[in-house]
């Protein structure tokens, strides 16, 4: 279940709803929140792996703890990224310009077809990158993709104090139910629309555009740095100046 999921908490998380039915649907409100900072976030694919368990590995193990519901080591993470679906779930990503992968969601839809409503939302953020919207960001995008895919319900799993990520949620209206050291957070999505479709549409041709970009200015600088560095006159050479 931890391939299969977001979080290892969702291993003993039912999605079903509490009645199992169309009051619980009735009484939740839909959530329409538009997103309010610019940042290229890519859908991964298959070739992102590697970067993917670089990105986890990187976490500390409290975030690893917060991330995963448990301090996972590198094992498990190779393990839970091995068994990423690409073509069932989304994986999305931001790039900095070193191609370093500073920031990944991953939308896990329920195996389970009676449960295709639901989705379940897990992110991270490398701590140096925090604080500037791009795991608000991401999770807006993620929000964006399941309605246009006919998810009605999105859950994350949250620790009780994982401030940030419970911020990031009511942020979005979700209702959050605390119990003990575990919290549940739920958010109803509105039916997609013309503008959802074409905007993720364009959000993806626009951040597919800037990866792109990114590659070949690193390619540019990294042709300059070896170039520079066949230039530069070693300090201690003896060679004539
Ligand atoms: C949770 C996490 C993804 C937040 O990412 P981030 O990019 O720093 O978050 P944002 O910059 O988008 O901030 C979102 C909101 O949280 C608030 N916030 C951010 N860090 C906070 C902190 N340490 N304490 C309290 N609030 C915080 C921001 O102020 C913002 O709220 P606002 O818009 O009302 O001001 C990041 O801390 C992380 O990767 N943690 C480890 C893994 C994890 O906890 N994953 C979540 C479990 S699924």
């Amino acid at each position: 279940m931890f391939e299969t999921y977001t979080s290892a908490q969702a291993m003993t998380t039912d999605p079903t709803p509490p009645d199992g039915g169309s009051s619980y649907w009735a009484n939740l409100q839909p959530v329409n929140k538009p997103p309010e900072v610019i940042v290229p976030i890519r859908s991964l694919g298959e070739n992102h792996r590697e970067r993917i368990a670089g990105h986890l590995k990187a976490l500390e193990a409290n975030d690893r703890y917060y991330r995963f519901g448990f301090a996972a080591n590198d094992e498990q993470i190779d393990r839970y990224v091995a068994g990423l679906n690409f073509d069932r779930d989304e994986i999305f990503g931001i790039y900095n310009r070193h191609l370093k992968l500073i920031a990944m969601a991953h939308l896990a839809y329920a195996g389970d077809e009676r449960r295709s409503e639901c989705a379940e939302f897990g992110v991270s953020v490398l701590p140096h990158a925090r604080g500037r919207g791009f795991g608000q960001r991401l999770f807006e995008r993620a929000l964006m993709h399941a309605r246009n895919h006919g998810v009605r319900l999105m859950f994350l799993h949250v620790l009780s104090e994982n401030t940030a990520m419970l911020k990031i949620a009511r942020n979005a209206g979700a209702t959050v139910v605390r119990d003990g050291f575990e919290s549940e957070a739920h958010l109803v999505l509105p039916p997609a629309t013309l503008n959802t479709q074409v905007t993720e549409m364009l959000e993806e041709q626009m951040a597919q555009a800037n990866y792109q970009i990114k590659i070949q200015a690193k390619q540019f600088r990294d042709m300059l740095h070896s170039m520079q560095s066949s230039w530069r006159i070693p300090k201690n050479s003896d060679h004539p100046r």
